[in-house]
């Protein structure tokens, strides 16, 4: 009989057999999701302080690996919070280890972008990366590392200690990589310009392999307010995370458990959801048995009367923003936006908002450009499987008086505490009932001002046409009435055309 042997893996190991998972399927993909972790860290890191992100990216060439794929070396800069020196080797050299793991709208979720973007490098030059950073305090530090991909641990290879006179705080990423650029360039570019768009407070520089340098300057420095920390939700909990709350409580009791480890649970509702699941106020939550735990969990999920969550943690992007980076990126003609009241999925917070935007540079290209945004990051892969492209498609659009050959873009952003993507590679929004019927009414909202606005365009161009009739033929009927008549000066067409303007066409 075979000999069949078990072993386990570790974290980086899985990710280092299953790239494709995270993003890094082939050498154009790859280098595109290089870039993208590193900028989404750096945003993070910079609007954690709520500091206009100033976000410098260079990618240059360093040698050749094969027919279709180059070596490069990929460089990011921000002038985010930093990170302390003690994290810098996990931070960037351990996968699954982060500081987002938090019930916090943020664009890092996993403890794994960075990572996978340095191990694609590693793996494929047999390089260490750099990093360099300061929190702002005394000291820059500097790392070279690689990681340990069977121990999933971080190597330190060199490691030196600057003094900060300057009091520059960031951080600085650097590692080569193999990747093909001229492949990418185009989801790469247009990636900057999506970020621009919904990030309309950042400076973002790219320079590329050639050398060309794009600049997306940012159109205000008004920041949307932080997001912030948030208790657990009862309806979205899990046995797993009741576990967890109960190793770590300080309270002795379910009624203090309640109040404090959970979201909008006061003093009025523990009581009431006691009651309701018979357990007893005094009862000592690390008491309680796993069956019991199951139980309170199910309890949790029926009982009707917890407060929604307060998505007073989260931190849309605001209508005057997204209008302001629309504007900016897109120059329509015309810009309609709206942002819908918070929802909630299975306990988790979530706020839509979105724009449509017609004519003035957005092409007429046979169907409407769509962007997605998930928490300020552009979605730019697997569009087909996305929430919002199936409402988009399941729309009524003629009963607004809208057609695909229209120069529409249509913009959704979705921001949460738990965005529900459905892969880590962070691609495309799963299509959730409650979702999707935000992004319809919100799409609803904005397509009826897009129809106001085309209906009153339609009638000033009838009226244009109308009066240019007029105006050409009136002077003529005067001046043969006039003859007619026998008089010698003819009458003022200027007031008469102006009796002929109708309201709404004032000025032509
Ligand atoms: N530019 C940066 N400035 C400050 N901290 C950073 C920066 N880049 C990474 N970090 C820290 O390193 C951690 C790991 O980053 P990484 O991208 O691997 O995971 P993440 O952002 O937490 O989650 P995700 O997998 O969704 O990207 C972050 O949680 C953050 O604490
Ligand atoms: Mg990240």
């Amino acid at each position: 009989m075979a000999q069949v042997t078990f072993e386990e893996i570790s974290a980086s190991d899985f990710f280092y057999r299953n790239r494709d998972i995270a993003g890094f399927t082939n050498p154009t993909r790859a280098i595109f999701a290089a870039i993208r972790e590193l900028v989404e860290n750096s945003l993070d890191a910079a609007e954690s302080l709520k500091i206009p992100p100033e976000i410098y990216v260079r990618l240059s060439f360093e040698g050749e690996a094969s027919k279709e794929s180059q070596i490069y070396k990929l460089l990011v800069e921000d002038n985010g919070c930093g990170v302390p020196p003690r994290h810098i080797p996990s931070a960037f050299g351990q996968v699954l280890f982060g500081s987002k793991y938090k019930l916090k709208q943020q664009r890092g979720t996993f403890g794994l972008g960075g990572k996978m973007a340095i191990l694609y490098g590693q793996i494929t030059t047999h390089q260490p990366a750099t990093i360099i950073s300061s929190t702002g305090m005394s000291r820059i530090y500097m790392y070279k590392l690689m990681i340990d991909i069977q121990r999933n641990r971080p190597i330190i290879l060199d490691r030196k200690v600057f003094l900060n006179k300057e009091g520059w705080r960031g951080t600085v990423v650097e590692f080569s990589l193999e990747g093909d650029y001229l492949r990418a360039m185009p989801k790469i570019l247009e990636y900057f310009k999506q970020t621009a768009m919904v990030n309309p407070y950042a400076n973002l520089t790219f320079v590329d392999p050639k050398g060309r340098l794009y600049k997306f300057t940012r159109a205000t420095t008004i920041m949307p307010d932080p997001p912030k920390e948030t208790l657990p939700h009862p309806y979205g909990v899990d046995v797993e995370l009741l576990q967890r709350l109960i190793q770590v409580t300080p309270y002795n009791n379910m009624l203090e458990f309640l109040k404090n480890h959970f979201h909008r649970v006061g003093e009025i509702t523990a009581r009431k959801f006691l009651e309701f699941s018979g357990i007893s106020p005094s009862k000592n939550p690390k008491r309680l048995s796993h069956e019991e735990i199951v139980r309170l969990m199910h309890m949790l999920k029926k009982f009707k009367e917890f407060l929604p969550p307060d998505a007073g943690c989260l931190s849309p992007l605001g209508e005057e923003l997204l209008k302001t980076g629309v504007l900016k990126e897109l120059k329509p003609e015309f810009v309609a936006v709206h942002q819908r009241k918070p929802a909630t999925y299975a306990g988790h917070p979530f706020i839509v908002e979105v724009a449509i935007a017609y004519g003035g540079e957005i092409p007429q290209k046979g169907g409407f450009l769509i962007y997605r945004f998930g928490n300020r990051i552009p979605l730019l892969y697997d569009e087909a499987s996305d929430v919002s492209v199936k409402v988009i498609n399941d729309m009524n659009w003629r009963r607004y008086k809208v057609t695909p050959d229209m120069p529409i873009a249509i913009v959704v952003h979705i921001c949460s505490t738990k965005v529900p993507y459905k892969t880590v590679g962070k691609e495309f929004i799963a299509d959730r009932p409650e979702v999707r019927r935000e992004i319809a009414n919100g799409l609803r909202e904005v397509t009826r001002q897009l129809q106001r606005f085309l209906t009153r365009r339609e009638h000033v161009d009838r009226e244009r046409k109308r009066l240019g009739v007029f105006s050409k033929y009136l002077p003529r009927i005067a001046e043969f009435s006039t003859k007619l008549a026998g008089k010698e000066k003819p009458p003022d067409i200027e007031k008469l055309l102006r009796s002929v303007k109708r309201f709404g066409v004032e000025g032509i």
